[in-house]
Order: C-alpha cells, then structure tokens, then sequence
C-alpha cells in the first residue's frame, strides 16, 4: 500500500522556534512510522493575501500569481496536513491567515461548485494543529482552534488532532515541556495511520 502523504507547514515567522520544534518532532514520529512527509516554512514562499476580487467563483481556482499556487496542488494531492502556528494576539499569525484566506477558492469548489476532495483510498483526509502561546490567559486557543477548524473542514478534511501549549514564550523554552515534545510525537504518529 502507499505511504500516507503528510503535508507539514511552520507558519511562525520565527525560524527554528517553539512551534517549528513542535513540528519537527511530528515530522519525526510520522517519518518513523513509515509516512511520506514533506515539511516546509511558509516564510520561504511568497503567499500573499486574499484580494476579494471573487475571481475564483468561476472555476474554483486562484488568479493571483504567487506562491499559493504551489500550495494549492499540495492541498490537493495530501492526505495529511500538520499546520504549526504561534497564537498571536489570540488569533493564528497573518502568515498562516494569508494561506488559510486565499484558500476561499476551495470554500467556492466545495461550496459553491459542490465539488469535493476524494479521499486517496481508504485514506480519510485529516488535518492537525500544533501551537504554542506565551501567555497563560483562559481561552488563548480558541481564536486559532475555529480558523483551523473551519479551514480543514473546507478542504475535505477531519481536524484530528491538536497539541497547543501555553506559557512559552522565548525561543527554546518548548525544550523545558518534554511532556509537550512527547504529545507532538505521538501526533504525529497518529497522522501517519491510515
Ligand atoms: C505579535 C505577537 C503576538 C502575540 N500574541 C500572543 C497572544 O495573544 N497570546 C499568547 O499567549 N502569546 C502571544 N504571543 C507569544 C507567542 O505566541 C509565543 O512567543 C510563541 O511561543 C511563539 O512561537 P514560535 O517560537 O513558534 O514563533 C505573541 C507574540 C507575538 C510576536
């Protein structure tokens, strides 16, 4: 059988920081376990933001020329998505809503055009979330939980799991919260079951 394909995105600004060790564990656990796993940093490609111009209500596609293109076939084709993020004021960073906003276009197929994304098999599509926040504040996730909720119910798939720390802030302290490191390998685990 085929290896589940696994699409690994950081969206933190900040290279190497706490949510990209978050990822990097997954991305560990899951290669372990036998997936195809592809990690990328969103701030290496140029996506910028949705422009409201509706283009996209003809045929379900974007018009505007950057790198969304490139993450738009990956969308397509994955049976996993793994989306790492830090809270920024109680919300996912403007990079990540860059890329979740120009999915609108995946909204309008789904939506609209009732076109859906086909399951690769008996490989149901599913989506996660790991995220870090600094802060120890009631309800620091919530903001980032409903983007991602409705984003991966947009691209046909299950939101399946989560690891969100609060309380670390400075790059490195995820290092102090091996408990945490833990909880990100056996997401990723999980992602890489069929
Ligand atoms: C612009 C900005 C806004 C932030 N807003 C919040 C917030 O609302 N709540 C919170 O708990 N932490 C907030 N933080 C802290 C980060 O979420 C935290 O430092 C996180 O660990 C960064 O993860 P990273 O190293 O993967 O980028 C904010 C940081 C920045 C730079």
């Amino acid at each position: 059988m085929e290896p589940v394909s696994i699409l690994a995105i950081s969206t933190s600004p900040r290279r190497n920081g706490n949510t990209e060790t978050m990822l990097d564990r997954s991305v560990a656990a899951a290669e372990s376990f036998g997936a195809r796993v592809e990690k990328v940093v969103l701030s290496d490609f140029n996506v910028g933001p949705c422009r409201e111009i509706y283009a996209c209500e003809k045929n379900g596609e974007c018009v505007i020329k950057d790198d969304f293109d490139i993450f738009y076939r990956k969308f397509m084709a994955v049976d996993r998505l793994v989306m790492a993020m830090p809270v920024f004021f109680f919300s996912v960073p403007a990079q990540a809503k860059a890329l979740v906003d120009r999915c609108q276009c995946f909204w309008v197929r789904k939506y609209k055009m009732e076109k859906t994304i086909p399951d690769r098999g008996n490989i149901r599509r599913r989506g996660y979330l790991l995220s870090a926040g600094g802060y120890s504040k009631p309800h620091t996730f919530d903001g980032v939980r409903k983007v991602m909720k409705y984003f991966y119910m947009t691209l046909d798939m299950d939101f399946a799991g989560e690891v969100c720390v609060e309380a670390v802030d400075e790059k490195g302290d995820i290092d102090k919260h091996p408990d945490v490191l833990k909880a990100a390998w056996d997401l990723g685990m999980a992602s890489a079951t069929p």
